[in-house]
């Protein structure tokens, strides 16, 4: 949700703080702002991007060795300058960057109102910072002690960090359900939301975990929880390096994270699919591998892209491995009261590993006895930590709003986990098993192969762009496509889109057909293929104007179609890695031809860190 970064060290804090803010700007970009401590309090904030900040501060003297910063994803109270973070107590001594929700803060702020506080802004955290102080001032202690006893009274989610005029020196940090990373270097410490404002610094970095509070000074940072009690800070070396984080030639990350997926979906598979040899081997499903192997039921719990990753999972384990699969939403999951039976495995999906819908399902779960195996891009993010056992999807850091990498190699490790499960049951032959192993080997190249429609898919954008509604349709493996695809075009380019099951059109949707409607049709080559051209001739028959997505060589549809986009041939249990890439980069030109910031769609943020 919101990006939070802070500093204290021997730079200059204020270009730390700025940069950090434009590599955390796809966490929320609403508004931006900065606290620093030269001679008293500074803060300087306004609505917008990081960029209006920037513009904003120039005139601002803002040298100084410590400071907090922070961008925006509003959740309470609308964007504004007043409701910009950082926001400041009463006495205006100390700021506070929030990311997360305090969900009693309106009892909070009652109390506070009847003790004649003034607020500013509309927000949850400037109702935080006011609560700190006012214990500080009444229980007559520090800071550090003052916000471990609010914080044991405050109901939600947060990130923290705060800088006080009295504590010129230390920063003062604190976690619950946001995420947080400090990064160690000599003689300065870098605290963001994730690691990509730190990188450039240093690789040393400690993720911090819930109810834990932070006191970080140059040289110094110690750990405690919220009775006092000090804490070990774990320190961990990053693989990652800088060049993944930066456009490298791109118009936008999203279009270069399209066309890396050759390598990262390679990344994925290397180390754990041997086709030569016929081996899989999956590090992370070890200690638990036989509750999966015979598990009863596999609930799979995600949101958005992810959960599109689960229901093309749904169709791959059932076949494969003949265990009932259930693909959940997971606010839907965590508060519907579900059933969870002796024999049930979880497994969360997560690109970001912070989505607090996902977070709080898997709590759930893990109360009432299930096992949970977690997928996810992001190393050390808190639903790797927080699973049983899990999976890295190795896609790489994912800085587009919208997930095109980590989409592919969530298949690619859901597909791995179900050939492995299925060969170990023996629930399928071995024949098939080392068909697939060399058709997963073999997926790069046609991935790469799919990404040569570019022109052509640029082509096709330039004819629909201005559109207003477009429906998808897919059949078996590729109606979760169906549903990507129509995701992935609301999120870029804000047209009105609708994935469905193409059988399911007649039912209702075909009512939406006439000549004005685009519909989208993945048609590969499959078990479901000749129903697919009955849905396109009932399609053409209300004049609808067809986009197919087809096997190379199909000769049947084109003549049926207004235009035709062709992927290689793949067997259909792994054909959504490649027929999704057609609707990734259409969705992409239709948003750029639209003069949408693709990168950061309105209203968006990469990873959802409330509920
Ligand atoms: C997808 O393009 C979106 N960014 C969004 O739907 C995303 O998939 C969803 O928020 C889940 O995020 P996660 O995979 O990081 O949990």
């Amino acid at each position: 949700m919101c990006g939070i970064v802070a500093y204290v060290g021997h730079r200059e804090a204020y270009p730390v703080l700025l940069k950090g803010l434009k590599r955390l700007e796809y966490r929320g970009y609403d508004s931006a702002g900065v606290a620093v401590l030269n001679d008293g309090l500074k803060v300087v904030k306004k609505q917008g991007k990081v960029s209006v900040l920037e513009d904003h501060a120039a005139s601002v003297y803002l040298s100084s060795h410590i400071g907090i910063g922070h961008t925006r994803w509003a959740t309470h109270g609308e964007p504004s300058d007043a409701n910009s973070h950082p926001h400041t107590s009463g006495s205006g001594k100390i700021a506070i960057v929030h990311n997360g929700i305090i969900e009693n803060y309106d009892s909070l702020k009652y109390e506070l109102l009847k003790k004649g506080h003034v607020f500013n802004s509309e927000t949850d955290s400037e109702v935080l910072i006011h609560f700190i102080e006012d214990i500080q001032e009444n229980e007559k202690c520090d800071l550090e002690q003052a916000l471990r006893l609010a914080l044991q009274r405050v109901v939600g989610a947060y990130v923290v960090v705060l800088v006080s005029e009295d504590d010129p020196d230390t920063l003062f940090a604190a976690r619950k359900g946001s995420p947080l990373v400090i990064g160690v270097g000599k003689g300065e410490h870098f605290l963001a939301s994730d690691a990509t404002p730190i990188i450039e610094y240093t690789n040393e970095v400690v993720y911090v975990n819930d109810y834990e509070v932070a006191i970080i000074r140059n040289n110094e940072l110690s750990l405690k929880n919220l009775e006092n009690e000090y804490k070990a800070p774990y320190v961990q070396t990053l693989d990652m390096d800088l060049a993944a984080i930066e456009k490298e030639g791109y118009d936008h990350f999203m279009l270069k994270e399209i066309h890396e997926q050759p390598k990262t979906i390679h990344d994925c598979l290397r180390g754990r699919l041997d086709a030569e040899k016929g081996f899989l081997r999956l590090g992370g499903i070890h200690k638990y591998a036989e509750q999966l192997q015979n598990a009863n039921r596999i609930i799979i719990i995600s949101c958005g892209t992810s959960w599109h990753a689960g229901l093309v999972a749904e169709y791959i384990i059932e076949e494969l491995c003949r265990i009932p699969v259930e693909v959940e939403y997971s606010s839907e999951f965590r508060y519907r009261n579900p059933i969870i039976n002796e024999g049930d495995v979880l497994i969360a999906i997560s690109q970001s590993g912070e989505t607090a819908d996902t977070l709080v399902a898997i709590e759930k779960a893990k109360s009432m006895g299930a096992i949970v195996f977690g997928v996810c891009n992001v190393v050390g993010s808190s639903i790797a930590r927080t699973s049983h056992e899990g999976v890295y999807t190795h896609a790489g850091t994912e800085i587009g709003v919208a997930s095109t990498k980590a989409f592919t190699a969530q298949l690619s490790v859901l597909a791995m986990i179900a050939m492995k499960v299925a060969h170990d049951k023996g629930t399928i032959s071995d024949e098939r098993y080392h068909l697939l192993l060399k058709e997963l080997d073999a997926i790069s190249s046609k991935v790469a192969k799919a990404i040569l429609q570019e022109e052509k898919i640029k082509l096709i954008a330039k004819e629909i762009k201005d559109m207003t509604n477009c429906l998808y349709l897919g059949r078996g493996y590729n109606f979760p496509i169906a549903l990507e695809g129509a995701l992935k075009l609301k999120e870029i380019s804000y047209i009105h889109a609708e994935g469905y099951p193409a059988a399911e059109m007649k039912h209702g949707p075909i009512a939406l057909i006439d000549d004005g409607l685009p519909v989208i049709i993945v048609a590969t080559k499959d078990s479901y293929y000749e129903k697919i051209v009955s849905n396109i001739q009932e399609v053409k028959a209300r004049k609808g104007k067809v986009i197919a997505i087809v096997s190379e060589g199909d000769d049947v549809i084109p003549s049926m179609v207004d235009h035709v986009i062709e992927v290689p041939n793949v067997n259909e249990v792994l054909m959504p890695l490649v027929s999704v890439i057609p609707l990734q980069l259409l969705s992409y030109y239709i948003g750029v031809l639209r003069g949408c910031d693709v990168d950061q769609p309105r209203n968006l943020a990469k990873s959802v860190t409330v509920e």
